[in-house]
């Protein structure tokens, strides 16, 4: 399988067009390496292409990767389809981007798909594009992907958008991703946004090659103390990296990176004493466009 980092910021990038913290003037300036928003593409065998998640720059991130581009006819993709963790915005609303596109295929658990056709239409809008096919994900039940992937998602946190206010519906809003190239037997686990360390994730990373988990914040009062906002309580829904890499040391023989990098994130400075302390605990925070064969 090969896997392409193509987004590793959280919400907003890196920098965010709007804040003047002082990791996203580093990264004006040119100092550090600036991010797109978190999405990840997999393949197993190099000709079909899978986007997990689909953020609001996938039209760059998708220009930006050889693998993704079309041909050889004039309309042909080698992206099959979408996989979706959640119904937030910046994992979605590049799906608007893809209108274009015939036969699309969208993976999605129930709460999610229905958010995507009820607070925010997004579903009946791109039925006016394309023929696109929408399947439920159920956890617990693997499905395959194009490509010789099998997919198994796992609950992992119940965190709702913010826009799904009038939303009732008490279900999988949050899921990680098992994915298993049956060829090879390699396996990676994809969680870009995790409220807590589930159990679940114990047993995920028992058997997985390389895990790509939310690393949105370093502390929980990060938001409040870079911004001078008062957001930070709870982290907003995102377990902290002070609380996540203590268990990640843990499973040292697991390739560990962290993606949906808040721009307010010290380990965004690779001269951060935070990055020193991922360095040391042999967890990786790469660049956008990294390639990893699993
Ligand atoms: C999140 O990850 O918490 C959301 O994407 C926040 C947002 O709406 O930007
Ligand atoms: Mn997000
Ligand atoms: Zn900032």
């Amino acid at each position: 399988m090969k896997a392409v980092l193509l987004g590793t910021a959280a919400g907003g990038g890196f920098p965010q067009w709007n804040c003047a913290c002082a990791p996203c003037d580093g990264a004006r300036s040119g100092r550090l390496a600036s991010r797109s928003q978190d999405c990840l593409a997999l393949s197993g065998d190099d000709r079909n292409w899978w986007l997990f998640n689909a953020s609001p720059d996938i039209r760059t991130q998708l220009v930006a990767t050889a693998a993704l581009n079309p041909g050889p006819g004039p309309r042909d993709t080698p992206v099959r389809g979408v996989v979706l963790t959640d119904a937030e915005l910046d994992h979605a609303l590049g799906l608007l981007t893809l209108r274009g596109a015939a036969g699309v295929e969208v993976h999605a658990t129930a709460a999610v798909s229905e958010a995507l056709h009820g607070d925010l239409d997004l579903r009946a809008v791109l039925d006016r594009y394309a023929d696109w096919t929408w399947h439920d994900v159920v956890p617990g039940k693997p499905f395959d992907l194009d490509g010789g992937l099998e997919v198994t998602a796992v609950p992992i946190s119940g965190k709702r958008p913010k826009y799904t206010g009038g939303s009732t519906v008490d279900g999988d809003w949050v899921v990680a991703y098992r994915v298993v190239d049956r060829r090879t037997g390699g396996t990676l686990v994809y969680a870009p946004c995790l409220a807590t360390w589930p159990a679940a994730l114990e047993h995920l990373l028992a058997d997985a090659d390389v895990l790509v988990l939310d690393g949105t914040f370093h502390s929980p009062d990060e938001m409040g103390v870079r911004t001078g906002g008062s957001h930070g309580q709870a982290a907003m829904g995102h377990l902290p990296i002070a609380h996540s890499l203590p268990e990640l040391r843990r499973h040292p023989g697991v390739r560990r990176i962290y993606t949906h990098l808040n721009n307010t994130n010290p380990v965004l400075d690779p001269d951060s004493p935070e990055h020193a302390d991922l360095v040391a605990a042999g967890v990786e925070v790469p660049p956008d466009g990294t390639v990893i064969e699993i």
